[in-house]
């Protein structure tokens, strides 16, 4: 995380007031608000907002990504992380994002060499399901939209045993049709291959401009 902060605070050093979308518990917007830029953060769950309180982030308001309770144009830039894939109006949530914001969007992707993802869709094939996205997630998004920016923040381990520990638990959106009894023994297949083994991984931030997502949204 601290790399990672080191290198959105760098992105957005040009920037005052900032839009976190999706401020969850401020995982983002604390270490912005600290450093000195202004963040307002918007959540569509209370849950999350009062988690976030509880940390002392300020200026949070409640409201869905698809209609912002803010004025136009008021943002330098939005940090929108780990949203788009939860959102199926993911092209209304983003001309939302632009009519607030003035110049940049930034969010963050990792790539990794890890096989656990494949090899789960793979058996899931096998047994006649799939998993689905309800939105667009980052890297997805990257190839819709050509990021002006995609910088590496960085290099991690991707550890097998806790990815399947997130597949068991269905802690994915895109896994939420899948039936438990299904999930759990392919979860256990995958244990029996992969457990014990760590995989790299690279954690990157993506910048768009503003105009660039205004353009492409618009005409799709
Ligand atoms: C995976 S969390 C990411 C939180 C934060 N950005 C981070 O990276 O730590 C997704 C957050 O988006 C919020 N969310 C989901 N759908 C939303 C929507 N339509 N409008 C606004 N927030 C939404 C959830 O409540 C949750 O706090």
């Amino acid at each position: 995380m601290k790399d990672l902060i080191k290198v959105i605070i760098n992105e957005l050093r040009d920037h005052k007031t900032i839009l976190d979308v999706g401020v969850g518990t401020g995982r983002f917007a604390k270490p912005l608000q600290e450093y000195g830029f202004r963040v307002v953060g918007v959540d569509i769950a209370s849950r999350m907002l009062k988690r976030a309180r509880e940390k002392s982030v300020r200026n949070l308001v409640r409201g869905g990504v698809c209609s912002l309770p803010l004025k136009g144009k008021v943002f330098d830039a939005a940090v929108c992380i780990h949203l788009l894939h939860l959102v199926s109006e993911w092209k209304m949530a983003l001309r939302e994002i632009c009519r607030v914001t003035r110049k940049l969007m930034l969010s963050t992707t990792y790539t990794t060499r890890n096989p656990v993802r494949q090899s789960y869709s793979r058996l899931l094939k096998d047994c006649g399901y799939k998993t689905r996205r309800v939105g667009k997630g980052e890297w997805e998004l990257a190839e819709v939209v050509r990021p002006s920016k995609s910088v590496s923040a960085t290099a991690f381990s991707n550890k097998a045993d806790e990815l399947l520990n997130y597949l068991e638990q269905r802690a994915y959106s895109s896994q939420w049709e899948i039936p438990e009894d299904v999930n759990r023994k392919i979860v256990n297949e995958l244990r029996g291959k992969y457990s014990g083994r760590a995989f790299p991984a690279e954690m990157r931030v993506l910048v768009w401009d503003i105009y660039d997502l205004e353009s492409t949204v618009e005409f799709q």
